[in-house]
């Protein structure tokens, strides 16, 4: 299988939302987009491919998820030495889907969720949009990486009665794998104070050399029985489109919970191509086109890292040990937020993720999201250096 990370495919036309939203977003639609976590880059061929086979036949009525899907979804979680069973994966929408209608499942209103600052923004939602309070253990950045605060990760949860958390493992936008120990330490707490784990995996594949997935509930049968893991193949493929999501529950009170809550929203399947998709992605191809993206990623942070290094030495980068979102720490360059904004929307043209979205702790950093050819990180530093005479 030969790909070519480096060619560049225009998405103009297709209503991709990182392009189309960029009036909305950024008040221009001239800037570089590098924020919403997709890929500029093909989904798989052999995905693409399944898609179309299944496109042979002309009818695309109500279908059942097959065991073959399940099985799939087993045998690739294997890979991190989780071992699933069939019967416990529970289907979704997509993984945000699953963490909100896992907060509506084990939650109630006026209950309080923790999340861990700098996050995701759907984080917040699930729990505002619920009318759930949010307790906060913001991460600790210590030398250019993020780290937890395990007495203030206790200290939320008991001073906020704390039922649910929500951990994203590994976490968007800090980048950081986290270690079996740093897991098994937050479960402990968790544990200990009666709080069910909702563990986001969506970036689970995305693992740079050197780190190790975890999954939360690999890691002993008595957090398993706490926690429900959310995963999906959408990230690792560039299948966003599609919708794909799925639920992990050991626990079978917690299982029937969920599953009565999806039934109430009428969630029970995938939709078809979802399922195709799934099961053409999670297979030996995968893997292998998996390991080729990754190396893709690596040589882009690279490019990243030498051209800040050289050209704006103020401006840190918070590594990713996961994924190709990279949390870029502009406080050397701007202290005001808005005047940093400006700047690269209006003076460097480029559409990153505002900081401020992923909480207090995000002011003074942007997103970049890098899963993009070569010469989309080529245009965004010219247009970076050129920026460099309105500092
Ligand atoms: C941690 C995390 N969870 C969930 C999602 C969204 O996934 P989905 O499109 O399956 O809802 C993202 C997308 O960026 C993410 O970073």
């Amino acid at each position: 299988m030969t790909v070519n990370f480096n060619h560049s495919i225009s998405r103009l036309g297709t209503q991709a939302e990182k392009y189309e939203l960029r009036q909305a977003v950024f008040g221009r639609d001239d800037v570089l987009p590098m924020w919403v976590a997709d890929m500029d880059l093909p989904t798989p061929p052999f995905i693409i491919e399944a898609i179309k086979q299944r496109l042979n036949h002309p009818i695309l009525g109500y279908t059942q998820m097959p065991d073959s899907m399940f099985q799939a979804i087993v045998d690739w979680q294997a890979q991190h030495g989780y071992r699933v069973q069939a019967e416990h994966i529970l289907l979704t929408h997509n993984v945000a889907n699953g963490l909100f209608l896992a907060v509506q499942a084990f939650t109630r209103p006026g209950d309080t969720v923790l999340i861990q600052p700098p996050i995701y923004p759907p984080f917040y939602q699930a729990a505002e949009l619920n009318d759930r309070k949010l307790a906060l253990a913001p991460l600790v950045l210590v030398q250019d990486q993020y780290q937890i605060d395990f007495v203030e990760f206790e200290r939320q949860i008991i001073d906020q009665s704390v039922r649910l958390f929500l951990l994203c493992n590994p976490h968007n936008p800090a980048g950081r794998v986290w270690s079996g120990s740093e897991l098994r330490q937050m479960a402990e707490i968790c544990i200990k104070h009666n709080v069910i784990m909702v563990s986001d995996e969506i970036h689970s594949d995305l693992v740079y050399e050197g780190f190790q997935h975890t999954p939360m509930a690999a890691i002993s049968d008595d957090i398993a029985q706490h926690t429900i893991t959310l995963s999906s193949p959408g990230k690792t493929f560039n299948l966003a489109g599609l919708q794909i999501g799925y639920a992990i529950i050991a626990n079978p009170q917690h299982r029937k919970t969920y599953a009565q809550t999806l039934a109430r929203a009428k969630i029970a399947d995938l939709n078809l191509f979802g399922m195709v998709a799934l099961q053409a992605a999670y297979s030996s191809e995968g893997r292998v086109w998996k390991r080729k993206l990754m190396v893709h990623f690596q040589t882009n942070i690279q490019y990243l890292q030498l051209f800040l290094a050289e050209h704006f030495p103020q401006v840190r980068i918070i590594r990713p040990q996961a994924s190709y979102l990279v949390w870029l720490d502009f406080r050397g360059l701007f202290s005001d937020h808005q005047a940093l904004k400006h700047w690269l929307i209006n003076h460097a043209k480029l559409g990153l993720n505002d900081g401020e979205s992923y909480g207090e702790a995000g002011s003074g950093f942007m997103r970049m999201n890098i899963a993009a050819p070569k010469s989309t990180l080529e245009q965004a530093f010219r247009q970076l250096v050129q920026a460099k005479s309105a500092l």
